[in-house]
């Protein structure tokens, strides 16, 4: 059975978020939010409380796929996904993340795997890597298609950088950071993701940079946050890192309802009267005598 309403965006008619939104942000020093979203039902969520941004991120390979990491996440995945998202969506700026190796190859091939995202709804588009990615990028904006940078951590590297650990300790790798952040901001980037860095590098960027920083695991001097949905919703009791705040406890509320539901199906309390259809009763039933009746709550439910 089929009975579900299609998710419809909250709100319709609310002034979307644009770049030059995000832009206007910055100048104004007001915080910009962005969660990850995957589907439909959250978007609309996420969107109807106000978030400004929602990232449809690689991240799934892990969240959603259960995967060790964001490494084995295709193009047609990331575009099943962005349209589900921008379905839920009436407000909130939708950035679809490239996937490991959909813009690495060639400039042409990022164009390629970018356009699939906008033409799935996002309105646009994330890559990880600094100065070596910025003829991408600015190959990207030429064509007309908004990308958002990701220095720092960087997931799709994950083998290169020795697991998720975090960049710009020390005095070399803080530079390099800084200078990718600096080079994908000269390439037309309109805003970047600086994500597992120390606080201080993470401000001095933000100063640096003309365009919004939103913040992973970088403190709170970025002109933005973001947090992977999951972990907000602190859905996963063993994923307790020192980035993330977990604004309820997830795991229990669906744990304590899925036990409620199992031990109610198990007891016959679910479904009652109240989650049941009824026909119209027949005429005959009309004249259906007390005795005949079965009565649950004193409600007729039945006779015999
Ligand atoms: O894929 C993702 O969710 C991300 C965020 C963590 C920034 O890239």
């Amino acid at each position: 059975m089929s009975s579900h309403a299609p998710i419809t965006p909250a709100g319709a008619g609310r002034k979307p978020v644009t770049l030059r939104t995000l832009a206007q942000m910055k100048k104004d020093g007001q915080r910009i939010t962005m969660l990850t979203g995957y589907d439909a039902t959250f978007a609309r969520l996420l969107d109807a409380a106000g978030v400004d941004m929602i990232l449809v991120g690689d991240s799934l390979g892990m969240v959603v796929k259960g995967e060790a990491n964001t490494l084995n996440v295709s193009v047609e995945q990331m575009a099943y996904h962005t349209a589900a998202v921008a379905r839920g969506v009436a407000r909130a700026h939708v950035v679809g993340d490239m996937p490991f190796m959909s813009y690495q190859t060639s400039p042409e091939e990022a164009l390629k795997n970018a356009a699939r995202l906008l033409q799935s709804g996002a309105s646009s588009v994330k890559l990880e890597g600094g100065r070596q990615l910025a003829p991408t990028v600015a190959r990207l904006v030429e064509a007309g298609i908004p990308v958002m940078g990701h220095v720092g951590l960087m997931p799709q590297s994950v083998h290169a950088m020795g697991g998720f650990v975090v960049q710009g300790k020390d005095p070399e790798s803080r530079q390099r950071v800084l200078d990718d952040a600096v080079a994908l901001e000269a390439a037309g980037a309109y805003a970047v993701v600086l994500e597992g860095i120390p606080i201080d590098l993470a401000t001095e960027i933000t100063e640096t940079l003309a365009i919004p920083t939103i913040g992973i695991g970088a403190g709170a001097g970025c002109d933005g946050q973001v947090l992977v949905l999951y972990d907000l919703l602190g859905l996963n009791p063993d994923f307790t890192p020192k980035f993330v705040k977990k604004y309820v406890d997830g795991a229990a509320v669906v744990g304590d309802a899925v036990r409620a539901y199992v031990d109610e199906v198990k007891r016959g309390v679910f479904p009652d009267d109240d989650h049941a259809f009824h026909a119209p009763r027949p005429k005959a039933a009309a004249t259906a005598t007390k005795e005949s009746l079965t009565l649950v709550h004193g409600r007729v439910v039945g006779h015999h």
